[in-house]
């Protein structure tokens, strides 16, 4: 795969990590995309970076026993934990956004991608194989991460990698390939979408108390271990620490001053609707 995303970085803790961590985050944000998407009884939908598939399975139950989701992912030790949620009108496989040719064109009514986009590093090509695949009329949804938001996480560990020794490792790319609002607009609409909906959103999950070790947690497991995956095992070890020392004085600073309490591994999602004319 282009680019410096590396999916041979997962691990079994760091999957079930995510299955535990995203029950209060990504499915909340992918609940309110499928409210957008308005899924109905009989519905045949895709999937795409299901992870370990909770929000597949509430699609599920959406669509009802005369619809059906398909959840694919890349990284097997996701798609073994979603495998114990199949269901007669849901299912999971091993699979990758650049290569839907498994699917019949024109096979289903939504499509959808919840917190996948930003990894994508090449999305022209997916767009299109998935612009094949949906029925005219059909949807797609996707909700990704805005570049312009101000992740304190991400500042700190910026600023950490920029230290000795940890600056003797410098990532060969970004890992994650945001784009703006703007951005998104531009790509759907050249791939040959009609934007219905597009806009960024911050969900009360954002906000709330947040724990030093939980923006870690949250970070490394929604990553599949590219948080710090170029570094040598052991300097992970000691920049989680850094990092760890970092964000914490940082939000007992905020709490001192009384500062919103952000979720300092978010800062807002873009949420979008397109429809196949
Ligand atoms: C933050 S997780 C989101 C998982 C899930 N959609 C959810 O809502 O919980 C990002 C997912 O994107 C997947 N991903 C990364 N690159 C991908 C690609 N090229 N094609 C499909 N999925 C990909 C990862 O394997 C990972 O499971």
């Amino acid at each position: 795969m282009p680019g410096g995303v590396s999916l041979n970085l997962d691990t079994e803790d760091l999957a079930q990590r995510y299955e535990r961590i995203s029950a209060d985050r990504q499915f909340r944000g992918g609940k309110e995309l499928l409210r957008e998407l308005a899924l109905a009884p009989g519905q045949t939908v895709l999937d795409i970076g299901c992870g370990t598939g909770m929000l597949a399975e509430y699609a599920a139950s959406l669509v009802g026993p005369t619809g059906s989701i398909v959840g694919i992912d890349p990284l097997p030790l996701r798609i073994e934990i979603a495998k114990k949620r199949s269901a007669p009108n849901l299912s999971f496989k091993v699979g990758n956004a650049n290569d839907l040719g498994e699917f019949a064109p024109d096979s289903f009514d939504v499509v959808y991608m919840n917190a996948v986009f930003h990894w994508l590093p090449e999305k022209s090509a997916p767009l299109r194989a998935i612009l094949r695949a949906l029925k005219l009329g059909g949807r797609l949804g996707i909700t990704t991460a805005p570049p312009a938001a101000r992740r304190w996480l991400n500042v700190i560990r910026d600023r950490v990698l920029a230290r000795e020794p940890y600056n003797k490792y410098p990532e060969a790319q970004a890992s994650q390939y945001r784009l703006s609002e703007e951005g998104i607009g531009k790509l759907l609409l050249e791939n040959g979408f009609e934007v219905a909906l597009l806009e960024t959103r911050v969900s009360a999950s954002m906000r709330g108390q947040w724990t030093a070790e939980g923006a870690l947690d949250f970070a490394e497991a929604s990553s599949f271990g590219n948080f710090l995956g170029h570094l040598p095992e052991d300097l992970q070890v000691s920049a989680r620490e850094e990092i760890k020392r970092d964000l914490e004085s940082l939000i007992a600073r905020r709490r001192a001053d009384d500062t919103p309490r952000e979720n300092p591994a978010h800062g807002g999602r873009i949420i979008a609707v397109a429809t196949k004319p």
